[in-house]
């Protein structure tokens, strides 16, 4: 099997927390390291998190490290959840680990360089603002063919925006650095709201976390409890998305999803800045620039997530007629 060469580039975040156990969970993925960026919780918070997850997953030789604190230009607009902060240590244990002294956008351009010179490439894994990745690409251009692609939870199409009613919260947080990474030329695979929104994680999915008692599992299920995602009003079900597992989905298991080339674009200033948008048809006489996921079997996904989670330091069988997902 070869495995993709991933980076994952995160501000965690409760549903970054999903997408980097279920990464850690999956022999598919070869993970180099993780670079953190300021977005749903300040830097440090993020780093502190990051750290706590690859501890909790014994992952404790893996490279976290700090990257932007700030959006490019726009001010500084944290997530939703920014009062969590650090996770809660009863929930998230806490650990020695620290962030290793390097920059996250050297630390991307080298491991991209290195893929270049053996002939391959890297997947750089976006589940946060874009601020790491627009850095990498402007301050070391050179870089971008040692990127095979990238692999990124943002944006809405036709789906309205969260965070306001015209931007999801990654694009929203640094539409300036989006704009960067989406005119880049990079391979681009976009999983926007329009797909996360289609899959809701219920208490019946906290318990499938559980199942067999392991440790990343048991504090997946807690992450979930303790910060409601559900809003019955919005999505007329109980359950609540988990958007950047997706990403990571996607990699393991693209068959469970739908996407269509699009021109991709996004508004960097003035009221509406960090609406994004798509043109499917052509219309704009611009060349597809992205791969926009616009469907997913939600519950191959959601078993996907659950059962590798619980398997990650498993201290149990899987139940009865639950296979692990291949
Ligand atoms: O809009 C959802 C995205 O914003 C997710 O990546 C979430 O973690 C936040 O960063
Ligand atoms: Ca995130």
């Amino acid at each position: 099997m070869s495995r993709h060469q991933v980076i994952i580039d995160t501000d965690p975040g409760v549903d970054d927390a999903a997408a980097i156990l279920l990464a850690m969970a999956s022999p598919e993925i070869d993970l180099l390291g993780i670079s953190v960026v300021a977005g749903n919780v300040g830097l440090e918070a993020s780093l502190v998190n990051a750290c706590k997850l690859a501890a909790l997953a014994g992952y404790c030789n893996l490279p976290v490290l700090a990257g932007a604190s700030r959006p490019l230009i726009r001010e500084p607009v944290l997530g939703k959840y920014a009062h969590v902060g650090r996770f809660a240590d009863d929930l998230v244990p806490p650990t020695d680990l620290v962030p290793q002294p390097d920059s996250a956008i050297r630390f991307i351009a080298e491991r991209a360089r290195e893929a270049a010179r053996r002939g391959g490439g890297i997947t750089l894994c976006a589940i946060g603002p874009l601020t790491n990745i627009a850095l990498a690409l402007r301050l070391h251009p050179e870089v971008a063919p040692g990127i095979r692609q990238i692999v990124m939870m943002g944006g809405a199409f036709a789906a309205l925006g969260h965070r306001t009613p015209w931007s999801e919260y990654n694009i929203h947080a640094d539409p300036h650095a989006a704009d960067v990474v989406w005119r880049s030329g990079v391979p681009l695979t976009l999983l926007p709201l329009d797909v996360t929104f289609q899959a809701l994680f219920t208490e019946a999915d906290f318990s499938a976390f559980e199942a067999r008692d392991g440790v990343c599992g048991r504090a997946m299920a807690e992450l979930l409890r303790a910060y409601d995602r559900s809003d019955e009003k919005r999505f007329g079900r109980p359950g609540g998305p988990v958007h950047d597992a997706m990403a990571v989905a996607w990699l393991l298991r693209p068959e469970l999803f739908h996407g269509r080339e699009a021109a991709v674009g996004v508004t960097t200033c003035g009221p509406t800045a960090g609406h994004s948008w798509a043109d499917f048809h052509g219309v704009t006489g611009q060349s597809p620039n992205a791969h926009v996921i616009d469907a997913v079997d939600e519950a191959g996904y959601r078993r996907l997530v659950t059962e590798r989670i619980a398997g990650l330091g498993a201290t149990r069988e899987a139940p009865e007629g639950r296979e692990i997902v291949a």
